[in-house]
């Protein structure tokens, strides 16, 4: 039997999934603090929807229970980015086999939850916009680092990412500049390059290669020539895990090919490869790695996930459900979850920050 979205909400539940950003902990804070002062009654569902499925049992999220968590890193509700519920088949003892998503939908019948509010990036805002068609009331919350997500001009996490990445590619100039070698560094963002933009251009990087503008390695090879031909033979090139050279493909983690799903990884090192034999300049790559999603949230990031999180609460209040909220500087709106997961957020060629590293004489591959 399908939902009817309530006109007046008693109860409604949290959960966060997909890869951890920091600022989750602030949104589910808000949600919280913003719906238990309404006498709404929260719950928090562990680890995805885990605790639906036979998992750690729900907890009941009382203002006590989220003090002081706005500054911490990582969920308290746990997360994952395993097993698509709608692709998932689950049999409990003596039942029948049943599709997850159909478990999900009635556990929080079961449970009355009025409304969920689903904090995620594509991938878990995709699960959720399907529970919403099975009749959930949903009002979703953009999280990713990647900052991919269409219909909000930013998720939470990015900038602490972008921060954190900032800090490593600082600390790499002076080892590159004392050894004479051109350092190589893989950036998270998967498909689009907004980590690796923003913390190139602002650690003053030599090279930013991100998936929007395919490389030429002749290119790369050139620039970096030319600067230790002008006296400066160290280097910092940047590289976003999704960056793809001109005619070529994208590069997967070797062991992880055989997995079920891709991973993003190795791109640092084959271009490193080349660079050193395009130019003979000693050359070394690293993988930031998980590095960014890891730590407190920034000032940002933590005002913007309180924002979010409140403002989710005032969707649900308003009823609109299915909407996720969305950051329009200066305000918070929203867009329909179907429009902000149709198609992935990519940093525009001809946005003013590509202008920039143009205008800087960093090198984009091209
Ligand atoms: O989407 C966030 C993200 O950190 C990507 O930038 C990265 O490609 C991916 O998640 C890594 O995922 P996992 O947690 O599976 O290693």
């Amino acid at each position: 039997m399908p939902f009817v979205a309530p006109r007046k909400i008693r109860r409604i539940a949290i959960n966060t999934g997909g890869g951890d950003a920091p600022g989750l902990n602030a949104v589910i804070r808000a949600v919280t603090l913003s719906a238990n002062n309404r006498g709404w009654e929260v719950i928090g569902i562990k680890r995805g929807y885990s605790s639906l499925l036979g998992g750690d049992p729900c907890v009941v999220l009382s203002n006590t229970s989220v003090r002081g968590i706005a500054h911490l890193g990582g969920t308290i509700l746990g997360t994952t980015n395993k097993g698509n519920p709608f692709e998932t088949y689950i049999t409990f003892p003596g039942r029948r086999r049943r599709l997850a998503a159909e478990i999900i939908v009635e556990e929080l019948q079961r449970l009355q939850v009025d409304g969920l509010i689903a904090v995620g990036g594509d991938g878990s805002l995709s699960i959720a916009h399907g529970l919403m068609q099975m009749g959930v009331p949903v009002i979703g919350v953009p999280k990713t680092i990647d900052n991919d997500l269409s219909g909000t001009d930013r998720t939470f996490g990015f900038d602490t990412a972008v921060s954190t990445a900032t800090e490593c590619l600082d600390k790499l100039h002076s080892t590159a500049q004392a050894h004479d070698r051109v350092m190589v560094v893989e950036l998270m963002g998967r498909y689009a390059g907004w980590i690796a933009l923003h913390a190139g251009l602002s650690s003053s990087c030599d090279v930013i290669l991100i998936p929007e503008i395919p490389y030429d390695m002749k290119k790369v090879a050139a620039h970096l020539r030319k600067r230790k031909k002008g006296g400066r033979p160290y280097a910092i090139v940047v590289v976003a895990e999704g960056a793809v050279e001109a005619g070529g493909s994208l590069v997967f983690a070797e062991a992880k090919q055989q997995a079920r799903e891709q991973r993003l990884g190795g791109v640092a090192e084959y271009v490193a490869e080349r660079i050193q034999k395009m130019t003979g300049q000693e050359t070394r790559s690293l993988v930031l790695g998980h590095l960014q999603r890891g730590g407190s949230p920034t000032t940002n990031d933590r005002l913007l996930a309180l924002r979010f999180g409140a403002a989710a609460v005032r969707l649900a209040e308003e009823g609109k459900w299915g909407h996720m909220v969305a950051y329009k500087p200066p305000t918070m709106s929203s867009v329909p979850i179907e429009e902000a997961i149709r198609t992935r957020k990519l940093v525009s060629v001809t946005s003013d920050t590509i202008m920039t590293v143009r205008e800087l004489g960093v090198c984009l591959g091209d």
